[in-house]
């Protein structure tokens, strides 16, 4: 459970001071909500804004500098923002429910003495329970690797230095990993742990149609990857968690798959599991490899949206690529739809479609913007003069949009 109230970004990439939503340090503007589209002109920086929660995801799993040379990034120095003197800063702004008290992350990677990408700075903080103004206690704070951390769900260290509860002195051996990744594995620091489970659910799609084609080992998968390529893997994991549920799942998809009228799964001797569609027109059912781009894609999304204990924060990028347009108003209902507004999942989306902007709302839309320095600008779209007003006299996003109202 939980979401992203607000997002801060400084000196990634075009990123150089770019925030959606609310903060602790800057609590204008309204939270995010559960669905946030992005849109933009080439080049403005939605692929960099994808990229900056995929890395801060690559750190979970590597040392920050193996981090900044993955992915295409190049390394740390083509990273940062051009002309910035200053390190690369993550704030987050996370809730966990609806009753909970939000917890601020911060995150400030620079190069050390030798030249090398590391953790300068990580701090995580709360406010105490029932206390509803005034600072946060830091229950982490590491400068250079060195700090504290307090156990349990209360406790920290505030501003002037008073301290709540039982301090623990930490210092970590290797200031390229995170410190969260180092506490969050041991129980006894339970908020980082859970805050540590939380970023360890994102999860960025860039589905590529002839990856889900390739023939996959037997093996069932609870989550599909990156590229959608383990689609089969993952139906079968669906299928043997169960198998009823699963059918009910497909039930559902085929319904929302133009000219699809049934889908099953089927077991081979091998034990690997394929999916047969069903097509208007024919008696005989087609294996998954033979549908096309576009129908696999859209059922792949859907068999996204329709995961076992999903992951908490997804992040696609412009779905709409080989997508018939009429499709995509409705992949965006059942996108908004799937995500309702609660604290189970969050959905981020990079688009170029209108058709796709048509089925949101002017707070589910967030421009960027390339500002006069070349560095991008984050906008939501209510913000915008009269999108609001004409969105309320029945005028849609996309249309305004490609009218050029806003973005
Ligand atoms: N270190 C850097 N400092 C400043 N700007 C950078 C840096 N590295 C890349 N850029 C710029 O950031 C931009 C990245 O654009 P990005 O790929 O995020 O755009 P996009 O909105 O996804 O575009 P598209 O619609 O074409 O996919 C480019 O204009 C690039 O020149
Ligand atoms: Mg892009």
């Amino acid at each position: 459970m939980g979401k992203i109230l607000g997002i801060a970004i400084k000196n990634y990439g075009s990123l150089k001071n770019i925030k959606m939503g609310k903060l602790f340090s800057d609590q204008t503007g309204d939270e995010l909500g559960n669905m946030v589209a992005i849109i933009g002109a080439s080049g403005n920086g939605k692929s960099t804004l994808a990229d900056a929660f995929g890395f801060i995801s690559d750190c979970l799993s590597a040392d920050v500098e193996t981090a900044c040379d993955a992915n295409n990034r190049g390394g740390y120095d083509h990273l940062v923002s051009q002309n910035s003197n200053e390190p690369i800063h993550f704030e987050i702004y996370y809730k966990e429910t609806y009753n909970s008290r939000p917890i601020t992350y911060e995150l400030t990677i620079a190069k050390d003495k030798m030249d090398r990408p590391y953790v300068k700075e990580e701090r995580l903080r709360q406010r105490r329970p029932g206390i509803k103004r005034g600072w946060p206690l830091s229950f982490l704070y590491l400068i250079d690797g060195k700090g504290y951390a307090f156990e349990g769900v209360e406790g920290g260290q505030d501003e002037d230095g008073s301290v709540v509860g039982d301090k623990k002195i930490v210092e970590l051996s290797d200031t390229r990993k995170l410190g969260i990744v180092t506490l969050g594995a041991m129980k006894q620091y339970s908020r980082i742990e859970m805050f540590l489970a939380f970023l360890k659910s994102w999860y960025l799609c860039y589905f590529a149609p002839d990856a889900a084609r390739q023939i996959q080992t037997a093996a069932p998968v609870q989550y599909l990857n990156r590229t959608g390529s383990n689609l089969n893997n993952v139906a079968q994991y669906m299928y043997r968690e169960n198998p009823g549920e699963f059918k009910k799942i497909l039930a559902d998809i085929q319904t929302k798959i133009p000219n699809i009228t049934k889908i099953e799964p089927v077991k081979l001797q091998n034990g690997q599991m394929v999916l047969q569609f069903w097509q208007q027109g024919f008696e005989q059912p087609f294996f998954s490899q033979r549908m096309s781009d576009g129908t696999l894609k859209l059922f792949a999304y859907y068999l996204l949206l329709h995961e076992r204990n999903p992951r908490q924060l997804v992040f696609v990028e412009e779905p709409e690529n080989g997508l018939y347009h009429q499709y995509l108003a409705n992949l965006a209902i059942e996108m908004k739809r799937n995500v309702g507004t609660g604290f189970l999942k969050q959905l981020f989306v990079t688009t170029h479609s209108p058709f796709f902007v048509n089925a949101l709302s002017p707070d589910q839309v967030w421009v960027l913007e390339k500002g006069a320095d070349g560095f991008s600008n984050a906008k939501q779209a209510a913000s915008y003069d009269f999108v609001k007003e004409l969105v309320d006299e029945g005028a849609s996003m996309g249309d305004l949009w490609y009218s050029k109202y806003f973005g």
